[in-house]
């Protein structure tokens, strides 16, 4: 009879290590599984320095977004000077392992190099300032790069036009004149505008709507919104997202969730990482692709994630709390958002 409880004991104990396995097995990319692009966002020096980073990165995603060496500070660090190197070599990586590249950012207000903050000119001094850089960029990168985010985070949470030194400097036509540009200097790339908090708050997305549609109407070209998505196991709701999602594509807009991470810390207290909190984490990852998987696959550019593991997360560093809002543990391990998003896919 003891052996016989043991037999029994030691089979089922193998079984649920098997489901375990088999449910959060990684071996197999999750881009596999997926109708449309699994991004992550890549920090070039992990990339170079950390083998394990860069396998992950290879197996499981087929879209990559620069973290930061597109960014003005990055690329355009003197007046007449663009630095391409790290860039170039990002766009090596993605060639040879057939990545797509998601160009992220040309026009923001932050990270930008001194030397605009500084510039002193007329209103078309920074109107030729803003078309170079652009058209510089893009051109470098033409037929390298699929789409841009073109114009980032330009408006404030009560829907007004963020006061950023592009709109003190050129005023507010400076988003049209930024989607012009671009499609000059790449007809090909599909052109994105890109913002936080769309999915939360519908004061900010109907303002976004409106500006985005009345420049269609004047005939700029503008194929998506990337809603960025740095969201906590405490919100948004369903229905948020479902009607976040549902608005944009009745605009005729693709959408990318183009910075995917979901905090399990978002006031910054004291917690102990829990089975509970994953498991919310993971639910709530479960809902965005649920929803997601829901709109029509013309409108699916993809889902990016703002990193890879909880190590790189620059929610750590930036907000200075303890947080895991990413699909692998501090030691390269797939958390229970992992095999929830391979289930839902
Ligand atoms: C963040 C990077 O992840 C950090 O490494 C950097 O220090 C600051 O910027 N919205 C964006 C991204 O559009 O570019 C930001 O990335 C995160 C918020």
């Amino acid at each position: 009879m003891k052996i016989i409880s043991f037999i029994f004991l030691f089979t089922f104990f193998l079984g649920c290590k098997r489901e375990e396995i088999s449910i959060c097995d990684d071996s197999i990319g999750l881009f596999t599984f997926s109708s449309y692009p699994i991004g992550t966002a890549i920090d070039i020096i992990e990339l170079g320095n950390d083998p394990l980073y860069k396998s992950i990165a290879i197996k499981q995603f087929n879209s990559i977004t620069p973290e930061n060496i597109f960014k003005a500070e990055y690329l355009h660090p003197e007046p007449l000077f663009f630095n391409w190197t790290e860039a170039d070599s990002l766009v090596s990586f993605c060639q040879n392992n057939n990545k797509r590249l998601h160009g992220h950012t040309l026009i923001w207000h932050q990270q930008l190099p001194q030397w605009i903050l500084d510039y002193q000119g007329s209103t078309s001094d920074w109107e030729q300032l803003m078309k170079v850089h652009i058209q510089t960029i893009m051109t470098h990168f033409k037929n390298k790069v699929t789409a841009w985010d073109v114009v980032n985070e330009a408006f404030n949470e009560d829907g007004t036009l963020r006061n950023s030194i592009w709109k003190q400097k050129i005023g507010v036509s400076y988003i049209e004149k930024a989607f012009l540009y671009a499609k000059e200097a790449d007809p090909n790339a599909l052109l994105f505008y890109n913002d936080f908090n769309l999915e939360s708050n519908p004061t900010k997305r109907n303002s976004v709507l409106a500006l985005l549609n009345n420049l269609r109407n004047r005939g700029v070209k503008i194929d998506g919104i990337g809603i960025q998505m740095h969201i906590s196991n405490y919100y948004p709701e369903s229905t948020q997202i479902a009607n976040s999602f549902q608005e944009i594509v009745d605009d005729n807009y693709k959408i990318h969730v183009s910075e995917l991470d979901i905090s399990v810390n978002p006031l910054g207290k004291d917690i102990v990482p829990s089975e509970t909190l994953f498991n919310e984490q993971a639910n709530l990852l479960g809902t965005v692709v649920i929803n997601y998987n829901k709109i029509p696959k013309q409108y699916q550019y993809g889902i990016t994630f703002w990193g890879i593991s909880d190590k790189n997360s620059w929610i750590r560093s930036f907000y200075n709390r303890e947080d895991y809002p990413l699909l692998y543990d501090d030691n390269y391990l797939p958390k229970p958002c992992y095999c929830k998003l391979l289930r839902t896919l």
